[in-house]
């Protein structure tokens, strides 16, 4: 199955799908057992950072390799591309969905840029993603609002022709200061006015009962990060301080274990 058919499987009944970004082979290993265990699809997310980290054809090899033996149905894409470029270089790999993300372009250039991206994935019968509206990135004004107008993403789904449409509706990338406040009534404006798979950014820290509403109201695909490093890091250094062990296949599976259960737990809570 496509992503594009698994996100018109998603729409029409209402579900969401959850995507999770990979950083090496242990945070893809701990993804792809939560996956296996919930007997659930996944999609594994690159940004332009791991890209740069791992090396491309490694990570897409690694991702390929690893939900083939995990036996998990997954799909590989490009989380925040900021160029037509990158998208492309991403598209001829083998990725499965990119993410163009012009949102802090005028309406007019991001149209431009997502037309070029969506008429070079339809080559590979590839999803496009694009992004309308402010959500901050890390380090950015988390303070500021920019919800997603309505009237824009009218426009931007009919003139670029995009598969997915990433919302702004007050969540932020990292972690938040206070309590996240969603704002579901605009969820559910843009939905009603372009029908196509909504996602959401930032799904990391939002209580359960919101996760599950923005499902309730329209979003199909949900993107963890932040808390993917936080418990792989948090849970290494607990494992450094307790010994001298230096035999990193014993200090990293309980990493892998942590994140394995973090994301059972969320993949749970959103499907239920
Ligand atoms: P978090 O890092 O806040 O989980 O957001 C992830 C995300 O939206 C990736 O695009």
């Amino acid at each position: 199955m496509t992503m594009i058919e698994k996100f018109s499987q998603l729409n029409k009944e209402n579900k969401a799908i959850l995507a999770t970004n990979f950083y090496n082979f242990e945070t893809l290993k701990g993804v792809l057992l939560a996956a296996k265990q919930t007997k659930s699809s996944i999609i594994l997310q690159l940004t332009q950072s791991s890209i740069d980290y791992m090396g491309l054809e490694i990570a897409v090899n690694m991702a390929r390799t690893a939900l083939k033996y995990y036996q998990v149905e997954g799909w590989l894409h490009l989380d925040h591309g900021a160029s037509v470029q990158l998208a492309k270089r991403c598209l001829d790999a083998g990725f499965d969905s990119v993410m163009y993300d012009g949102s802090e372009l005028p309406l007019s250039e991001n149209i431009k840029n997502t037309r070029q991206v969506v008429e070079y994935a339809e080559h590979y019968n590839a999803n496009v993603e694009a992004e309308l509206g402010y959500i901050p990135k890390l380090g950015q004004n988390t303070n500021k609002k920019g919800y997603t107008e309505v009237n824009d993403a009218i426009k931007f789904v009919k003139e670029t022709g995009i598969n997915s449409l990433a919302v702004a509706i007050g969540t932020v990338h990292g972690f938040y200061k206070g309590t996240p406040k969603l704002n579901f009534e605009r969820l559910k404006e843009i939905k009603k006015a372009v029908k196509i798979p909504l996602v959401l950014h930032g799904g990391s820290g939002i209580p359960d009962a919101d996760l599950k509403m923005a499902v309730a109201n329209g979003i199909n695909k949900i993107n963890v990060a932040t808390e993917i490093k936080n418990i792989f890091t948090k849970t290494i250094k607990q494992e450094l301080n307790k010994s001298d062990e230096i035999d990193l296949r014993k200090t990293f599976p309980p990493s892998i274990d942590a994140i394995t259960n973090l994301i059972s737990k969320k993949i749970l809570t959103i499907n239920n």
